[in-house]
């Protein structure tokens, strides 16, 4: 007998903007991830306004997915899927994001391919809005700055919920809504002025998101009952660097300004202390009368997190920093970091599940989690990822334990970039997680072709013994 659940969703993670390419193929509108140029680790991306001519906007072609999916599909088919996340670009489905009427070709896409899944039995799991929104709107109202844009969402998710309804059943609302508060361009294509107040901007977007979260959820469920509509947040656990006191508290305030998110989509309502951290930071939200009850009524069926590494939390300032997924984060002597500073923790994340289920006893998707690294084409031709395994097992074994061990109900877990992708935070090709090789460097070039890598295989054999046979 194996320790996940016999309908446990193996699978794969991906992002419409990171993968898809065509950006304005079939009638597409732009998107804010359309406008961020490509980086590297030291190179910022910049977010321009609109396309500028000359730059190199990664998204534009990415991994070319949308005209190569099926050969995409029938190598996930091939490593034995149940299950592939990804998301529905907006901007395909409403150009502008307020038109009247949605875009035939671009909903007639994802029919195609949630058909194609579905055919080798793979479940697509939808986020609805992963790290892009139509330009039209960011130019309009200034993205999720107003709350204008909960109708203009509320509209694109009726339109999906009513079309996809018999073949999706997994939703998640928004892509780590946590992130706002860390990186507003990427999370909503939000530019903050140097003379404007980042916090009282960041969390009235923050409350326009969680409204139309909450309203959405309403929604799904009344289109069929039978969906799952999931929150999904990115999981930053932390460490206090020692056992000082104040360590420790450091350590709980870092982490609490992101459970602010979860106990809103979660409980329904803003906790005491969200509440009285608004008041002691002058943040005065914007919030209409009938809000607090569409909090209560759009709870979660579910909380998917991704879970790439963990942080270190000080009370004192000047300290040793590294890298990490949108935090930076204290050197935490104990662990090893990938090539781009992020720690390697797979205790972090049996420690992350343990922390969610017993804040709020509701099933746990494990929706990302990966190793971005340079891969290396061998003299005979195979890529050896044996980092990439490695990485994954640890964290297979972990999340097992957390299962096994401490009881915590988890539904699934896909792996980010199960093919390789464009980095969304460096805007680099070079920085690889998938199983699958892009035939594409960081400056654009490549035959797009795909290959197999040693990960492949070892994550079939994965999935065919329920990750028994690590
Ligand atoms: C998550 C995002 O934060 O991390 C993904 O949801 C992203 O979109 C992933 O790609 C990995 O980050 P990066 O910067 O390595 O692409």
């Amino acid at each position: 007998m194996s320790t996940l659940q016999n309908n446990f969703l193996w699978g794969g993670a991906v992002a419409a903007n990171q993968c898809e390419g065509a950006y304005c193929a079939d009638g597409k509108g732009i998107s804010s991830a359309d406008c961020i140029t490509a980086g590297t680790v030291d190179k910022a991306r910049v977010y321009t306004d609109g396309i500028v001519a000359g730059e190199n906007y990664p998204s534009h072609e990415a991994i070319d997915f949308y005209h190569r999916y099926k050969e995409d599909i029938a190598m996930f088919a091939e490593m034995g899927f149940k299950c592939f996340r990804t998301s529905i670009s907006w901007s395909r489905i409403f150009p502008l994001g307020d038109e009247a009427e949605p875009n035939e070709k671009g909903l007639q896409f994802y029919d195609d391919l949630f058909d194609e899944c579905l055919k080798y039995g793979i479940q697509p799991v939808v986020t609805i809005s992963h790290y892009e929104t139509p330009y039209g709107l960011v130019q309009k109202c200034g993205s999720w700055r107003s709350r204008k844009m909960i109708d203009c969402y509320l509209k694109f998710c009726e339109t999906i919920f009513k079309r996809y309804q018999s073949k999706v059943k997994y939703w998640m609302t928004f892509n780590e809504i946590n992130v706002i508060i860390l990186h507003p361009v990427m999370a909503a294509g939000i530019r903050i002025g140097k003379d404007e107040n980042y916090n009282q901007v960041v969390y009235q977007a923050a409350h326009n998101m969680l409204v139309a979260s909450a309203k959405a959820v309403s929604l799904g469920h009344s289109i069929n009952p039978d969906f799952k509509i999931g929150m999904m947040m990115l999981y930053p656990t932390f460490y206090g660097e020692t056992c000082h006191p104040l360590d420790q508290l450091k350590c709980m305030e870092a982490i609490d300004c992101h459970y602010l998110f979860s106990d809103v989509q979660v409980r329904g309502e803003y906790s005491r202390k969200a509440l009285s951290f608004f008041r002691r930071n002058g943040i005065h939200l914007e919030m209409a009368t009938e809000d607090a009850l569409a909090l209560k009524d759009g709870t979660v069926d579910y909380i998917g997190f991704s879970y790439y590494n963990s942080n270190v939390a000080s009370h004192q300032m000047e300290k040793d920093m590294t890298g990490g997924n949108m935090l930076n984060a204290i050197k935490n002597p104990y662990l090893k970091a990938s090539d781009w500073g992020w720690t390697v923790d797979p205790v972090g994340l049996r420690i992350a599940l343990n922390n969610l289920y017993d804040r709020y006893q509701l099933p746990l998707f494990i929706v990302e989690n990966g190793l971005g690294a340079v891969d290396k084409i061998e003299a005979d031709g195979t890529i050896q990822d044996d980092y990439r395994i490695a990485y994954l097992r640890e964290h297979i074994k972990q999340m097992k334990l957390a299962v096994g061990e401490d009881g915590v109900e988890l539904i699934g877990y896909t792996p980010w970039g199960c093919i390789d992708l464009v980095s969304a935070g460096t805007g680099e090709m070079k920085k690889r997680y998938g199983f699958i090789y892009v035939d594409k460097d960081n400056e654009g070039k490549g035959s797009l072709n795909r290959k197999k890598k040693a990960s492949f295989d070892w994550y079939k054999k994965v999935i065919a013994s329920n990750g028994e046979d690590l």
